[in-house]
């Protein structure tokens, strides 16, 4: 059951990867610049902002399944349209409703499989969600690379189409998946949720987990006490994280890379589309890679540390491309093997660390009656941050680029220097202000702010 609902962490991934090998080809079939660019790209963040939006009302009201089956069409139709899509209007109305699906997967497939697992590999089962994008994301690169064709201006279209595969296994295979038992009880429907408990759940803890569910759906249908837990003085520090983590993970510039890798490739010198997304294709491997990494490593280190090693590691890794820029400008060839190297060094040290952590403190800071809303607040900032990274990638680029007198490659090492002020500028907001959540329980967390604790004190 968890790996076909996880396919909608796989489509996740895949469509917000697919655009980047399909860009460089885009651009020459269509003839658009790079304002186009952007708004082709931004506009399935677009839409992923308000499939997030609207789907915590939606799978209140309709059933987690229903709203993941609709994802599963609308991730079929979306990758049909976009590879058929007639000219750059067409393309970007395609692009705003394919992320309308990404968005709802966003939402409602980690909280499915949270109420679909077992207690005891809850966790478990829940961490993958990450990494099935991260794998989702590969997938895409790797299938964009055995369809690009320089000799074929077309054959991006034949990128999307792929989509179809993941889309129709999600459609096809949720459709005989049962609805999520807590919902159920959340509606009174008790005996069907019991039926599909007894068929997921150790018998020994049935009763148990079921009489819990039922005490925090209780807790939070009061809505009021949710609009006033919010107002309260304390619930500045969760909600100041959740916001901030996400605004630190997009604004290092993570999709600068995930979506115009291969276009950053061509400006480096690696001239030929093919080329370009090979290069890509790597960065894909390294994501999955340390993505794996990080999932040992996040109770072990610890999220400080791991907060520090991964934002160290890309203010020296940002640097270090925007280096390769400017020798490339200088000397040429060394310069564009540098900006290759330290790009998957950088990949390697944010998949290890703000990757997973972004999403996994969204989960920890709030208390339980907020815990969905609160972190739907969170996912929402990480589209809004990168929608907003993504639009302006180009546009900055050239601001910089005229600045040093209109040498791009100056322009692009600006870019770049900027995201690593970013990062630099995060560890020392994370020095003050990250917690230390380890090991702690969640009512633990809950209860310190309650009592006035700073994150520090944690
Ligand atoms: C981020 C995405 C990013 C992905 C890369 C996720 O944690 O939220 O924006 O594309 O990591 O693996």
């Amino acid at each position: 059951m968890a790996s076909i609902a996880a396919t909608g962490g796989l489509l996740f991934g895949f469509d917000t990867g697919v655009i980047s090998g399909a860009l460089p080809f885009i651009k020459n079939d269509l003839n658009i610049g790079e304002s186009e660019v952007e708004d082709i790209t931004t506009f399935a963040i677009i839409g992923a902002m308000f499939g997030a939006l609207i789907s915590g009302y939606l799978s209140d009201k309709l059933g987690r399944k229903r709203i993941i089956l609709a994802a599963a069409l609308i991730f079929l139709v979306g990758a049909i349209t976009c590879g058929n899509a007639n000219g750059v209007g067409g393309l970007m109305a395609a692009r705003i409703f394919l992320g309308v699906g990404i968005g709802i997967a966003s939402f409602a497939t980690p909280l499915y499989l949270a109420e679909i697992s077992p207690a005891s590999i809850r966790g478990t089962l829940v961490s993958m969600f990450q990494l099935l994008i991260t794998i989702g994301i590969f997938g895409a690169f790797l299938s964009d690379g055995a369809i690009a064709d320089d000799a074929n201006p077309s054959c991006w279209r034949n990128m999307f189409y792929v989509g179809t595969i993941p889309a129709l296994v999600l459609l096809v295979g949720m459709f005989f998946l049962p609805e999520s038992p807590r919902w159920l009880l959340s509606k009174g429907r008790d005996n069907e949720a019991l039926k599909i408990m007894d068929k997921i759940e150790d018998p020994a803890v049935i009763a148990e987990e079921v009489n819990k569910m039922k005490s925090d759906i209780a807790q939070t249908k009061e809505e009021m006490s949710i609009a006033e837990t919010f107002k309260q003085k304390w619930m500045f520090f969760p909600l100041m994280l959740a916001v901030l983590i996400m605004f630190f993970q997009q604004a290092v510039g993570i999709n600068t890379v995930i979506y115009y890798g291969p276009s950053i490739f061509q400006k480096a010198g690696f001239e030929s589309g093919e080329a370009a997304i090979m290069a890509q294709v790597s960065v894909g491997a390294v994501n999955v890679l340390f993505a794996i990494a990080s999932l040992f490593l996040i109770d072990k280190l610890g999220r400080r540390k791991l907060f520090f090693l991964g934002m160290g590691g890309m203010v020296v890794t940002l640097l270090m491309i925007a280096y390769g820029f400017i020798s490339l400008a200088d000397d040429g060839a060394n310069g564009q093997y540098l900006v290759v190297a330290s790009m998957l060094l950088y990949i390697a040290f944010f998949a290890v660390s703000m990757g997973p952590l972004g999403w996994l403190i969204i989960t920890e800071v709030f208390p339980t009656k907020v815990r969905g809303v609160g972190s739907s607040i969170g996912s929402l900032s990480n589209w809004g941050f990168n929608a907003l990274i993504v639009w302006t990638f180009y546009k900055s680029i050239g601001a910089f680029t005229n600045a040093f007198d209109g040498k791009e490659s100056y322009g692009t090492a600006g870019v770049f220097t900027m995201f690593a002020i970013i990062a630099l500028i995060g560890i020392v907001w994370g020095y003050f202000f990250l917690p230390e959540t380890k090991g702690k329980k969640l009512d633990e967390i809950e209860n310190h702010w309650k009592n006035g604790g700073t994150p520090r004190t944690l």
